[in-house]
């Protein structure tokens, strides 16, 4: 008997484009995420279940080995930090950018102390340290470009694919942080201990998006 993998996934765009790399490994998701209230999927594999849990949680899942194997964005993983993970597949899915962003055609920015408004906290914090310039950051959970609409921020860390939100609201790309995709990430022990079963998915997930 195989040894039993779990698959840390996220709704949406992660779940849907992982779906077809899944299906080169041979696995098929029971269920569909968006129509059923389960969180643990089973497959067409005996002894692989998928696991839905939120995009920013999917590293610590993997971490603790919750999960043997996730799916996240390189976004995630930078704030994670990538402590117990091993990172061995660039998927080339959900590929956009990390940028800095702020109201179009603001001449120079604002005097003193800018105010960053993210929910990559640690991340804004290294990349503004590695600069030298002093900001305040102020942390937030989502719609991060209404913050310098309604004066709570100078300036926001988001991805940005289309730029269709940032020109929606009146914001413009400034600074371009890091290009992000989603990685796949193994717990690393699981990775010794699961090495039979873990090597075949990594294998399949590699070959599907076109690397040795
Ligand atoms: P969340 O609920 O955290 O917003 P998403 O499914 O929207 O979850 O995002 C998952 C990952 O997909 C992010 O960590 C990022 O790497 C990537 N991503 C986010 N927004 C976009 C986008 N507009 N286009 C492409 N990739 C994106
Ligand atoms: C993401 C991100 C931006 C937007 C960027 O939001 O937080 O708001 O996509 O994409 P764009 O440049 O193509 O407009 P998402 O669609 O994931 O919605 P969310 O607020 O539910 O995360
Ligand atoms: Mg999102």
């Amino acid at each position: 008997m195989a040894e039993p993998i779990t698959l840390a996934l996220s709704k949406g765009r992660i779940f849907e484009e992982t779906v077809p790399l899944l299906r080169h490994a041979g696995i098929e998701p029971a269920e569909d995420p968006e129509s059923s209230r389960r969180l643990i999927l089973e497959t067409n594999r005996p002894g692989v279940r998928i696991v839905i849990v939120r995009a920013s949680d999917v590293p610590t899942y993997v971490q603790y080995g919750a999960a043997d194997i996730g799916v996240a964005g390189k976004d995630v993983l930078m704030e994670h930090g990538g402590d117990g993970l091993y990172e061995p597949v660039d998927l080339g899915i959900a590929a956009c950018r990390l940028m800095v962003a702020g109201r179009a055609g603001e001449a120079e920015p604002p005097r003193g102390r800018r105010r960053i408004a993210t929910k990559y906290v640690h991340t804004t914090r290294r990349y503004y340290a590695e600069k030298g310039e002093q900001v305040e950051i102020i942390k937030l959970y989502g719609s991060m470009e209404l913050a310098p609409l309604v004066g709570l921020a100078d300036a926001i860390v988001d991805v940005v694919d289309t730029g269709n939100t940032l020109r929606a609201n009146g914001l413009e790309p400034q600074e371009h942080i890091a290009d992000i995709s989603s990685r796949l990430v193994v717990n690393r022990a699981a990775m010794k201990v699961k090495h039979d079963a873990l090597g075949g998915i990594i294998s399949a997930f590699r070959e599907a998006v076109g690397g040795e």
